[in-house]
């Protein structure tokens, strides 16, 4: 009996043990297929993700290639567009450039183009915003003056263009104060009377000299006398002194003063040029016009 309820029992054992291994290895199964389900949607998803990108990419890469067919296709537009964008570039070019005037004309003594002549006032304070010695081998008797900084290189440039042409040009005078001015018209008021000496020489406030632009040259021999128009050097200054920016500013018959071969003003070798060209004076222009070479004078 007890053998029998042994064997029963051991069989009954082994069968718990089956259906437990069966169990685990359902669950087992289960498992690795719920895993592999899972594994097979994401490989899925990617997959549809991939051929999604790839199609994306062959549409814009078709895109690219229209594109690129029509522009190939279409060489008037291909050229309108880059003659648009050379217009574009000019214009760029000429507004930077318009700019860069404006900006250098900003920082330019407004007083150095005025017509300053009888009836234009320079004010009595006016000094130039820096002068410089002038060579004294350039000068009467070696004397001491001054013309403003930015056109010393040019005045001696034109002198020693004229030696090496074999003519030479002496500086008489340069930069006057007002009160150099002033003391000036009194003695030639004292020698000649007032009358006179308007005719030749400005009331201190209206001289060119005060700009410190302007000088009164010679030929070493001649002086400031009229006799001056027969010299070489008279002749040399009428055909090369706009190349070094400066004019005769009294011509014969100017509304100012007597003619004054002598005297010459720096007003930039462009605006200079112009007059040359045009066989015009300085006093003879609009001011308005003369302003718009202020930008210039220095170049
Ligand atoms: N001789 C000229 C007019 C001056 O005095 O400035
Ligand atoms: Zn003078």
């Amino acid at each position: 009996m007890n053998e029998v309820v042994t064997k029963t029992s051991s069989k009954f054992k082994s069968h718990i043990i089956y259906i437990f291994i069966i169990v685990i290895a359902c669950g087992a199964l289960y498992y690795y297929y719920d895993l592999s389900v899972k594994y097979l949607n994401i490989i899925n998803d990617k997959i549809i993700e991939t051929n999604e990108l790839k199609t994306n990419l062959d549409e814009m890469n078709q895109r690219y290639v229209d594109m690129v067919s029509q522009i190939e296709m279409s060489e008037n537009d291909k050229l309108f567009l880059i003659n648009n964008l050379n217009d574009l570039m000019q214009n760029y070019g000429i507004k930077v450039n318009e700019v860069n005037e404006l900006s250098k004309a900003v920082h330019i003594d407004d007083e150095l183009l005025k017509k300053y002549s009888k009836y234009y006032f320079l004010n009595e304070n006016y000094t130039p915003s820096s002068t410089t010695l002038i060579n004294p081998t350039h000068t009467l008797n070696n004397k001491e003056m001054y013309i403003l900084t930015e056109t010393k290189s040019k005045l001696e440039g034109m002198i020693e263009q004229a030696a090496r042409d074999g003519v030479k040009i002496v500086v008489h005078s340069g930069y006057r104060s007002f009160e150099e001015q002033q003391k000036l018209k009194a003695l030639y008021i004292k020698t000649y009377g007032v009358s006179k000496s308007n005719q030749f020489s400005a009331d201190q406030g209206y001289s060119e000299h005060q700009l410190g632009t302007t000088v009164d040259i010679d030929d070493g021999k001649s002086g400031i006398v009229l006799g001056f128009e027969k010299t070489p050097t008279f002749t040399w200054m009428q055909n090369n002194a706009h190349k070094y920016g400066f004019i005769m500013s009294y011509s014969k018959g100017n509304d100012y003063y007597e003619y004054e071969p002598w005297h010459y003003r720096y007003v930039g070798v462009e605006l200079a040029t112009y007059l040359y060209n045009n066989k015009l004076n300085f006093y003879d222009l609009d001011q308005k016009y003369i302003d718009s070479y202020k930008g210039k004078i220095f170049d």
